[in-house]
């Protein structure tokens, strides 16, 4: 990956930071399972989940993913930017009350054969929870009582939903006790959907051992974009955009607004991520960019491969765009990035992540980079990257108002 940060002032402070990671953080030492990608995303778990995914298809053409936050999101990143069509359909699930989205994924389903995999790490998040038993009523109402086979579920060793597990014979999956949500694409937690689907979740783990080992030998690739971050904001700055000018990435700047929004956003700090998805944003949020407050900063993720080449059709017709004869859509897609990147880097400090194409190897190796990049920035924050008490807040006010105990 090409790395390229906007000029900034000196920052020891990630570098301070990026010393104490490695020394060993020891009141974070039960939140890294994910730092080293080999410990849960190793050949023997892949070998496995490639074996659950491959059962899978023998029965159901759908999966339906149960889950919420971190439970979801690095799945769905790496599913809905590259689409295979190898696997099973994976349908999303228990990240929303609403039941009109509940009705719209049972008919999504239709006919068709399903199971589901539910993820919970604690097993008391409400949204999932109350979509696995709608689930559960689908699955006995169209297989009767042996439907065990069809329900994954992917807990803690320990929980409830472990003896639920235990008692209902349903196929266990393991969400690291030492991995939160956010940070658990490299675990059974995301690779097994990703499986499911059809992708190979041997590349994208090596991409992600990749990305480890290149900072590794030269730390500064995400020394430099903390401190640029950290400078950037004791300056004023306030957001961080997100952009991209293929917007299939559109799931993977979610889970990055998760990532960083969950883990940075504490006592009052750190930059609001927010994501354009280009051409259609340069439209709207564009304005605000080029001439607004001066409170965002911008990274670019850059695909140097846009594979598809469609040359713009010669015509007859006089319709005003004549320079674009001989052009591909791809070369014209190139010029309004390039473009776009010369004109906010006018007005904005401007950072480019360049990866050569979107598949497994390169998303697994940008998703390893963000998720350091993160730690290290939130430890130059001076905030704990690995909880979320904020969240609570909601869920306390919604369980008092359905009468929970
Ligand atoms: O990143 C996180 O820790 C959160 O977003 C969780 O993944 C999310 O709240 C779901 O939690 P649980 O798996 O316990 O239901």
């Amino acid at each position: 990956m090409k790395i390229s940060i906007a000029d900034h002032g000196s920052c020891l402070k990630a570098e301070e930071a990026y010393r104490r990671i490695m020394e060993g953080e020891d009141e974070f030492r039960d939140s890294l399972g994910w730092f080293d990608p080999g410990k849960w995303a190793g050949d023997r778990v892949l070998s496995r989940l490639d074996e659950l995914a491959s059962g899978l298809s023998s029965h159901s053409s759908v999966l339906v993913v149960i889950g919420i936050g971190g439970s979801n999101q690095g799945a769905r990143a790496l599913i809905d930017s590259i689409h295979s069509d190898k696997g099973v359909d994976i349908i999303w699930a228990g990240n929303t009350l609403s039941s009109y989205e509940f009705e719209h994924v049972v008919s999504e389903i239709g006919d068709r054969d399903f199971s589901i995999d539910v993820i919970a790490k604690n097993f008391q998040t409400l949204e999932p929870g109350v979509t696995f038993r709608l689930f559960r009523k689908l699955l006995e109402k169209k297989y009767g009582n042996g439907y065990s086979h069809r329900v994954f579920v992917t807990g803690t060793r320990g929980s409830e939903l472990e003896k639920l597990c235990i008692d209902n014979g349903w196929t266990w999956l393991d969400f690291p006790s030492d991995i939160g949500g956010r940070y658990s694409v490299l675990s059974p937690v995301g690779l097994f959907p990703i499986a499911a689907s059809g992708l190979d979740i041997h590349a994208f783990a090596s991409g992600a051992i990749k990305a480890s080992d290149d900072i590794a030998s030269d730390p500064s690739m995400i020394i430099d974009y903390a401190s640029m971050r950290y400078e950037s904001y004791m300056k004023g700055f306030s957001m961080e955009m997100l952009s991209f000018f293929e917007p299939r990435l559109y799931r993977f700047s979610r889970w990055w607004t998760q990532l960083m929004a969950e883990s940075e956003g504490k006592e009052g700090k750190a930059l609001f991520p927010v994501a354009g998805s280009f051409s259609e944003d340069l439209h709207s949020i564009g304005q605000f960019i080029q001439e607004g407050s001066k409170t965002i900063i911008e990274t670019f993720i850059k695909v140097s491969d846009g594979e598809s080449r469609y040359p713009v059709p010669m015509t007859d017709i006089e319709d005003g765009f004549r320079y674009l004869d001989g052009k591909t859509l791809e070369d014209i897609n190139k010029v309004a990035e390039d473009a776009t990147i010369k004109a906010h880097s006018s007005v904005l400090p401007v950072n480019v992540l360049e990866i050569e194409r979107i598949d497994e190897f390169n998303l697994g190796y940008l998703m390893m980079y963000f998720m350091r990049l993160c730690y290290l920035s939130g430890r130059v924050l001076g905030i704990n990257p690995f909880d979320q008490n904020g969240v609570e807040e909601y869920k306390r006010r919604m369980f008092k108002g359905l009468g929970k105990s």
